[in-house]
Protein backbone atom coordinates (compact mmCIF):
# COMPACT_ATOMS: atom_id res chain seq x y z
CA UNK A 1 0.00 0.00 0.00
CA UNK A 2 0.89 3.64 -0.34
CA UNK A 3 1.96 5.55 3.02
CA UNK A 4 3.85 9.03 3.69
CA UNK A 5 6.51 7.54 5.27
CA UNK A 6 10.22 8.68 7.02
CA UNK A 7 13.17 5.98 6.99
CA UNK A 8 14.50 7.75 10.12
CA UNK A 9 14.67 10.93 12.67
CA UNK A 10 14.64 14.00 10.66
CA UNK A 11 14.30 11.68 7.41
CA UNK A 12 12.26 13.65 4.59
CA UNK A 13 8.64 12.24 4.26
CA UNK A 14 8.38 10.48 1.12
CA UNK A 15 5.37 8.25 -0.12
CA UNK A 16 6.38 4.77 -0.68
CA UNK A 17 4.88 1.24 -0.98
CA UNK A 18 5.04 -0.89 2.40
CA UNK A 19 3.24 -4.04 3.52
CA UNK A 20 -0.49 -3.58 4.30
CA UNK A 21 -0.42 -3.67 8.29
CA UNK A 22 -1.08 -7.23 9.86
CA UNK A 23 -4.53 -7.48 11.29
CA UNK A 24 -5.21 -8.46 14.93
CA UNK A 25 -7.85 -10.20 16.55
CA UNK A 26 -9.04 -7.14 18.66
CA UNK A 27 -8.72 -4.40 15.53
CA UNK A 28 -10.04 -3.38 12.09
CA UNK A 29 -8.21 -2.25 8.86
CA UNK A 30 -9.77 1.01 7.27
CA UNK A 31 -9.89 2.54 4.05
CA UNK A 32 -8.25 5.69 4.71
CA UNK A 33 -9.84 8.65 3.12
CA UNK A 34 -8.53 11.49 5.61
CA UNK A 35 -5.87 12.53 8.03
CA UNK A 36 -5.18 15.50 10.14
CA UNK A 37 -1.79 16.44 11.33
CA UNK A 38 -0.84 17.19 15.22
CA UNK A 39 2.64 19.21 16.71
CA UNK A 40 3.28 15.42 18.35
CA UNK A 41 4.02 14.06 14.44
CA UNK A 42 6.95 16.31 13.95
CA UNK A 43 8.39 16.09 17.23
CA UNK A 44 8.57 12.16 16.99
CA UNK A 45 10.05 12.79 13.43
CA UNK A 46 12.58 15.30 15.08
CA UNK A 47 13.65 12.50 17.29
CA UNK A 48 13.20 14.45 20.46
CA UNK A 49 11.08 11.73 22.49
CA UNK A 50 13.02 9.21 21.13
CA UNK A 51 13.81 7.61 24.31
CA UNK A 52 10.27 7.85 25.53
CA UNK A 53 8.53 6.92 22.29
CA UNK A 54 10.46 5.25 20.05
CA UNK A 55 10.40 4.72 16.27
CA UNK A 56 10.21 1.64 13.93
CA UNK A 57 11.36 2.88 10.78
CA UNK A 58 9.81 3.31 7.81
CA UNK A 59 7.53 4.73 10.18
CA UNK A 60 4.24 5.91 8.75
CA UNK A 61 3.09 10.04 9.78
CA UNK A 62 0.02 10.94 11.17
CA UNK A 63 -2.31 9.67 14.23
CA UNK A 64 -5.28 10.99 13.14
CA UNK A 65 -7.54 8.96 10.67
CA UNK A 66 -11.13 8.76 9.19
CA UNK A 67 -12.35 6.35 6.63
CA UNK A 68 -14.18 3.01 6.26
CA UNK A 69 -13.55 -0.41 7.43
CA UNK A 70 -12.95 -2.93 5.38
CA UNK A 71 -11.70 -6.09 7.32
CA UNK A 72 -12.34 -6.86 10.74
CA UNK A 73 -10.19 -9.01 13.40
CA UNK A 74 -12.73 -11.90 14.28
CA UNK A 75 -12.96 -10.86 18.55
CA UNK A 76 -14.12 -7.14 16.76
CA UNK A 77 -18.37 -7.17 18.05
CA UNK A 78 -19.59 -3.58 17.52
CA UNK A 79 -17.95 -2.45 14.41
CA UNK A 80 -18.69 -4.04 10.89
CA UNK A 81 -17.10 -3.63 7.34
CA UNK A 82 -18.51 -1.23 5.65
CA UNK A 83 -19.10 1.39 8.64
CA UNK A 84 -17.49 4.72 8.08
CA UNK A 85 -15.64 5.03 11.38
CA UNK A 86 -12.38 8.03 12.95
CA UNK A 87 -9.90 7.05 15.54
CA UNK A 88 -6.69 8.06 17.02
CA UNK A 89 -4.66 5.05 17.13
CA UNK A 90 -1.99 3.82 20.16
CA UNK A 91 1.43 4.75 18.91
CA UNK A 92 1.87 0.92 18.14
CA UNK A 93 -0.59 1.44 15.27
CA UNK A 94 -0.26 5.11 14.12
CA UNK A 95 0.01 5.73 10.45
CA UNK A 96 -2.66 7.56 9.31
CA UNK A 97 -1.26 8.97 5.96
CA UNK A 98 -1.50 6.20 4.06
CA UNK A 99 -4.28 3.51 2.25
CA UNK A 100 -4.75 1.45 4.98
CA UNK A 101 -4.82 1.72 8.81
CA UNK A 102 -4.77 -0.61 11.91
CA UNK A 103 -7.08 0.71 14.68
CA UNK A 104 -8.68 -1.19 17.77
CA UNK A 105 -12.21 -1.41 17.88
CA UNK A 106 -11.79 0.18 21.35
CA UNK A 107 -10.08 3.41 19.97
CA UNK A 108 -12.38 4.66 17.57
CA UNK A 109 -16.08 5.11 17.08
CA UNK A 110 -18.65 5.78 14.28
CA UNK A 111 -18.22 8.85 12.26
CA UNK A 112 -20.84 11.61 12.54
CA UNK A 113 -22.94 10.95 9.93
CA UNK A 114 -23.04 14.91 8.97
CA UNK A 115 -19.27 15.39 9.25
CA UNK A 116 -17.27 14.40 6.18
CA UNK A 117 -14.24 12.86 5.92
CA UNK A 118 -11.94 15.08 6.15
CA UNK A 119 -13.86 17.26 9.28
CA UNK A 120 -14.13 13.82 10.92
CA UNK A 121 -10.39 13.27 10.61
CA UNK A 122 -9.77 16.80 12.40
CA UNK A 123 -11.63 15.55 15.81
CA UNK A 124 -9.27 12.76 17.24
CA UNK A 125 -6.13 13.72 18.93
CA UNK A 126 -7.41 17.37 19.54
CA UNK A 127 -10.94 16.59 20.71
CA UNK A 128 -9.45 14.24 22.94
CA UNK A 129 -6.44 15.73 24.28
CA UNK A 130 -9.14 19.04 25.21
CA UNK A 131 -11.97 16.78 26.66
CA UNK A 132 -9.30 14.90 29.34
CA UNK A 133 -7.79 18.14 29.63
CA UNK A 134 -10.76 19.90 30.72
CA UNK A 135 -13.17 17.38 31.70
CA UNK A 136 -11.57 13.97 32.75
CA UNK A 137 -8.53 16.04 34.54
CA UNK A 138 -10.11 19.89 34.85
CA UNK A 139 -13.20 18.75 36.45
CA UNK A 140 -14.81 21.76 34.80
CA UNK A 141 -18.24 22.35 35.03
CA UNK A 142 -21.36 24.79 34.76
CA UNK A 143 -20.39 28.87 36.24
CA UNK A 144 -16.54 27.62 36.38
CA UNK A 145 -14.14 30.39 34.84
CA UNK A 146 -11.68 28.89 32.34
CA UNK A 147 -8.33 30.23 30.56
CA UNK A 148 -7.85 28.49 27.06
CA UNK A 149 -4.65 29.04 25.85
CA UNK A 150 -4.42 29.14 22.17
CA UNK A 151 -7.75 28.83 21.54
CA UNK A 152 -7.60 29.05 17.43
CA UNK A 153 -5.11 26.15 17.65
CA UNK A 154 -6.18 22.41 16.71
CA UNK A 155 -6.65 21.43 20.51
CA UNK A 156 -8.08 25.37 21.46
CA UNK A 157 -10.66 25.28 18.86
CA UNK A 158 -12.35 22.10 20.22
CA UNK A 159 -11.77 23.39 24.31
CA UNK A 160 -13.68 26.83 23.57
CA UNK A 161 -16.53 24.81 22.24
CA UNK A 162 -16.43 21.72 24.99
CA UNK A 163 -16.32 24.66 27.79
CA UNK A 164 -19.05 26.54 26.02
CA UNK A 165 -20.94 22.98 26.20
CA UNK A 166 -20.05 22.42 29.60
CA UNK A 167 -21.45 25.78 30.92
CA UNK A 168 -18.17 27.33 31.71
CA UNK A 169 -17.11 31.21 31.23
CA UNK A 170 -13.89 30.75 28.85
CA UNK A 171 -11.30 33.04 28.61
CA UNK A 172 -8.69 32.39 25.66
CA UNK A 173 -5.64 33.69 24.26
CA UNK A 174 -5.37 34.62 20.36
CA UNK A 175 -3.36 36.94 18.35
CA UNK A 176 -5.03 39.92 16.32
CA UNK A 177 -6.43 37.99 13.27
CA UNK A 178 -7.48 35.16 15.06
CA UNK A 179 -9.86 36.89 17.63
CA UNK A 180 -13.35 36.89 15.12
CA UNK A 181 -12.68 33.13 14.89
CA UNK A 182 -12.61 32.34 18.83
CA UNK A 183 -15.61 34.74 19.30
CA UNK A 184 -17.66 32.47 16.69
CA UNK A 185 -16.80 29.46 18.60
CA UNK A 186 -18.37 30.91 21.37
CA UNK A 187 -15.24 32.73 23.64
CA UNK A 188 -16.99 34.96 26.53
CA UNK A 189 -13.71 36.98 26.85
CA UNK A 190 -10.77 37.39 23.97
CA UNK A 191 -7.34 38.13 25.24
CA UNK A 192 -4.83 39.35 22.31
CA UNK A 193 -1.55 37.90 22.94
CA UNK A 194 0.53 40.31 21.22
CA UNK A 195 -1.11 43.32 22.65
CA UNK A 196 -2.19 42.34 26.25
CA UNK A 197 -0.83 40.56 28.90
CA UNK A 198 -3.66 38.35 30.26
CA UNK A 199 -2.63 38.43 33.74
CA UNK A 200 -3.78 42.02 33.82
CA UNK A 201 -7.24 41.19 32.09
CA UNK A 202 -8.34 38.13 34.35
CA UNK A 203 -8.18 36.99 38.02
CA UNK A 204 -9.99 34.26 40.63
CA UNK A 205 -10.35 31.65 37.66
CA UNK A 206 -11.04 27.96 38.41
CA UNK A 207 -9.19 26.98 35.69
CA UNK A 208 -6.18 26.80 33.47
CA UNK A 209 -5.52 24.92 30.41
CA UNK A 210 -2.12 25.44 29.04
CA UNK A 211 -0.99 24.10 25.91
CA UNK A 212 1.93 26.77 25.71
CA UNK A 213 4.45 26.12 28.14
CA UNK A 214 7.10 28.37 29.40
CA UNK A 215 6.46 32.02 30.42
CA UNK A 216 3.33 31.92 29.43
CA UNK A 217 2.60 28.77 32.02
CA UNK A 218 4.61 30.52 34.98
CA UNK A 219 2.74 33.42 34.19
CA UNK A 220 -1.08 31.57 34.58
CA UNK A 221 -0.59 30.94 37.54
CA UNK A 222 -1.23 34.76 38.43
CA UNK A 223 -5.17 33.73 37.28
CA UNK A 224 -5.71 31.16 39.15
CA UNK A 225 -7.80 31.44 41.89
CA UNK A 226 -6.99 29.63 45.81
CA UNK A 227 -7.77 26.35 44.93
CA UNK A 228 -7.70 26.64 41.74
CA UNK A 229 -6.49 24.10 39.29
CA UNK A 230 -3.85 23.91 36.34
CA UNK A 231 -3.93 21.40 33.60
CA UNK A 232 -0.70 21.66 30.63
CA UNK A 233 0.04 19.66 28.31
CA UNK A 234 3.32 20.72 27.59
CA UNK A 235 4.93 18.09 29.92
CA UNK A 236 6.91 21.13 31.72
CA UNK A 237 6.79 20.44 35.59
CA UNK A 238 5.67 23.02 37.39
CA UNK A 239 4.77 21.91 40.80
CA UNK A 240 6.79 24.20 43.28
CA UNK A 241 4.95 27.44 41.47
CA UNK A 242 1.36 25.45 41.92
CA UNK A 243 2.39 24.92 45.89
CA UNK A 244 3.59 28.86 45.66
CA UNK A 245 0.02 29.68 44.52
CA UNK A 246 -2.23 26.92 46.68
CA UNK A 247 -3.18 25.50 43.30
CA UNK A 248 -3.51 22.16 41.98
CA UNK A 249 -1.26 21.08 38.91
CA UNK A 250 -1.57 18.25 36.35
CA UNK A 251 0.13 17.62 33.15
CA UNK A 252 -1.56 15.88 30.59
CA UNK A 253 -0.86 12.88 27.96
CA UNK A 254 -3.66 12.19 25.97
CA UNK A 255 -4.96 8.82 25.60
CA UNK A 256 -6.99 7.39 23.18
CA UNK A 257 -10.21 6.26 24.02
CA UNK A 258 -13.25 5.46 21.44
CA UNK A 259 -15.86 5.93 23.91
CA UNK A 260 -15.20 8.96 24.79
CA UNK A 261 -14.44 9.90 20.78
CA UNK A 262 -18.43 8.26 20.27
CA UNK A 263 -19.49 11.02 23.42
CA UNK A 264 -17.57 13.85 21.32
CA UNK A 265 -19.06 12.61 17.95
CA UNK A 266 -22.19 13.31 19.48
CA UNK A 267 -21.24 16.33 20.17
CA UNK A 268 -20.72 16.65 16.80
CA UNK A 269 -23.45 15.08 15.21
CA UNK A 270 -26.29 17.82 16.69
CA UNK A 271 -23.98 20.78 15.74
CA UNK A 272 -22.59 21.68 19.72
CA UNK A 273 -19.38 21.09 18.70
CA UNK A 274 -17.58 22.26 14.90
CA UNK A 275 -14.74 21.21 13.19
CA UNK A 276 -12.49 24.15 12.14
CA UNK A 277 -10.01 22.86 8.95
CA UNK A 278 -7.22 25.51 8.67
CA UNK A 279 -6.23 23.60 5.36
CA UNK A 280 -6.55 20.61 3.12
CA UNK A 281 -3.28 19.30 1.40
CA UNK A 282 -3.53 15.86 -0.88
CA UNK A 283 -1.23 12.83 -0.14
CA UNK A 284 1.15 13.64 -2.60
CA UNK A 285 1.62 17.30 -0.71
CA UNK A 286 2.10 15.76 2.81
CA UNK A 287 5.50 17.61 3.06
CA UNK A 288 3.97 21.09 2.37
CA UNK A 289 1.27 20.30 4.81
CA UNK A 290 4.01 19.26 7.67
CA UNK A 291 5.58 22.65 6.60
CA UNK A 292 2.57 24.54 7.45
CA UNK A 293 2.13 22.35 10.60
CA UNK A 294 5.46 23.97 11.66
CA UNK A 295 4.78 27.22 11.49
CA UNK A 296 3.20 27.01 14.76
CA UNK A 297 -0.17 29.31 13.89
CA UNK A 298 -2.89 27.05 12.20
CA UNK A 299 -6.54 28.02 12.66
CA UNK A 300 -7.85 24.81 13.50
CA UNK A 301 -6.29 21.62 11.97
CA UNK A 302 -4.22 20.83 8.82
CA UNK A 303 -6.03 17.80 6.62
CA UNK A 304 -4.40 15.34 4.31
CA UNK A 305 -6.77 13.79 2.16
CA UNK A 306 -6.15 10.42 1.18
CA UNK A 307 -7.06 8.45 -2.17
CA UNK A 308 -8.93 9.38 -5.18
N1 LIG B 1 0.20 16.25 25.97
C1 LIG B 1 -0.66 15.93 25.02
O1 LIG B 1 -1.30 14.87 25.06
C2 LIG B 1 -0.87 16.87 23.85
C3 LIG B 1 -1.94 16.64 22.98
C4 LIG B 1 -2.16 17.55 21.94
C5 LIG B 1 -1.31 18.65 21.78
N2 LIG B 1 -0.26 18.82 22.64
C6 LIG B 1 0.62 20.01 22.49
O2 LIG B 1 -0.19 21.17 22.65
C7 LIG B 1 0.26 22.20 21.80
C8 LIG B 1 -0.91 22.71 20.98
O3 LIG B 1 -1.33 21.70 20.07
P1 LIG B 1 -2.25 22.08 18.84
O4 LIG B 1 -2.54 20.85 18.08
O5 LIG B 1 -3.37 22.93 19.29
O6 LIG B 1 -1.21 22.99 18.01
P2 LIG B 1 -1.48 23.96 16.81
O7 LIG B 1 -2.80 23.67 16.16
O8 LIG B 1 -0.25 23.96 15.94
O9 LIG B 1 -1.58 25.38 17.53
C9 LIG B 1 -1.36 26.50 16.78
C10 LIG B 1 -2.07 27.67 17.43
O10 LIG B 1 -1.34 28.15 18.56
C11 LIG B 1 -1.51 29.56 18.64
N3 LIG B 1 -0.44 30.17 19.41
C12 LIG B 1 0.90 30.12 19.17
N4 LIG B 1 1.56 30.79 20.14
C13 LIG B 1 0.63 31.29 21.01
C14 LIG B 1 0.69 32.06 22.22
N5 LIG B 1 1.86 32.48 22.74
N6 LIG B 1 -0.47 32.33 22.86
C15 LIG B 1 -1.67 31.92 22.36
N7 LIG B 1 -1.77 31.21 21.20
C16 LIG B 1 -0.65 30.88 20.55
C17 LIG B 1 -1.49 29.97 17.18
O11 LIG B 1 -2.19 31.18 17.03
P3 LIG B 1 -1.48 32.44 16.33
O12 LIG B 1 -1.29 32.12 14.89
O13 LIG B 1 -2.46 33.51 16.56
O14 LIG B 1 -0.17 32.64 17.06
C18 LIG B 1 -2.20 28.82 16.46
O15 LIG B 1 -3.58 29.08 16.23
C19 LIG B 1 1.42 21.62 20.99
O16 LIG B 1 2.62 21.98 21.63
C20 LIG B 1 1.22 20.12 21.11
O17 LIG B 1 2.42 19.39 20.98
C21 LIG B 1 -0.02 17.97 23.67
Amino acid sequence: MKAATISDYNAAIEITEIDKPVLKADSVLIKVHAASLNPIDNILRSGAMKEAMPLSFPHVMGFDVAGEVVEIGKDVANVKVGDAVFARPNQEDAGAIAELAHVKESELALKPANLSYAQAACVPLAGLTAWQALLTKGHLKKGDKVLIHAGSGGVGTFAIQIAKHVGAYVATTVSTKNIEVVKTLGADKVIDYTAQQFEDEISDYDLVFDMIGGDTLDRSFKVLKKGGTMISIKGQDSAGLAKKHGVRFETLWMEPDGAMLAELGTLLSKGIVKTVTDSTFSMDEVDAAYAQLAKGHAVGKIVVEVGE
